[in-house]
């Protein structure tokens, strides 16, 4: 760091005084329906879907590690299909039906690829999970009955560091048992905790 003319250190000051604070673009009224709910916030255009979905609606089942668009920890489902959030400005997605981990359990009732992830153990610290399931989820909804090949491609772009790949893919495999398989009558499935949205 340099010392300039007027004595002062580092970024932020210019001989005339202290620089003006980075300019914030203009807020937009940006509509999204998220999970099935419909919200309309003021965002900056630059606003990613990941910040907003984390940030200004507090789901923060969607994971931001590398965000650019290496990791697939932010996951999430845009009109059924898999995609980075970190890589979708918020405005862009409006008009899309946009679904996160915390908008796939129904009535309480955990969807068949979480309860899958919970029966073949498919995690260690869990960060990288709610990117899986979601990439799994799209899988199922394009594919009723996937080949081990289509359950790898899945995952491909969701980076495991600690090694669960294992039983993320045996997860898979079930997860389209379950899915696949009527509900026995009177069977319950894994359910959330009373109170848990996700
Ligand atoms: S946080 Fe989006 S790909 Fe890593
Ligand atoms: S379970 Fe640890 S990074 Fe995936």
């Amino acid at each position: 760091m340099s010392q300039s003319a007027d004595g002062l250190h580092g970024a932020g000051h210019t001989a005339e005084g202290p620089a003006p604070p980075a300019a914030v673009e203009q807020l937009h009224a940006v509509r999204l329906m998220v999970n099935g709910a419909a919200h309309t916030l003021a965002l900056e255009p630059r606003h990613t879907l990941l910040d907003t979905l984390r940030a200004d609606l507090e789901l923060t089942g969607t994971k931001k590690v590398c965000d650019m668009g290496d990791c697939g920890a932010c996951t999430v489902l845009v009109d059924g299909r898999a995609m980075y959030s970190c890589l979708l400005l918020a405005i862009e997605c409006q008009g899309r039906e946009i679904t996160t981990i915390e908008g796939l359990a129904r009535d309480g009732e955990l969807d068949p690829v979480q309860r899958a992830f919970v029966e073949a153990d498919a995690f260690q610290c869990g960060f990288c999970t709610p990117g899986q399931i979601m990439s799994l989820r799209a899988l199922l909804n394009e594919t009723a009955a996937p080949s081990e090949a289509d359950i790898m491609r899945a995952v491909t772009g969701n980076l495991c560091r600690c090694g669960a790949y294992v039983n993320i893919l045996k997860a898979g495999r079930r997860a389209a048992e379950l899915a696949a398989a009527p509900r026995e009558a009177g069977s319950p499935g894994e359910t959330l905790p009373a109170g848990e949205a996700r």
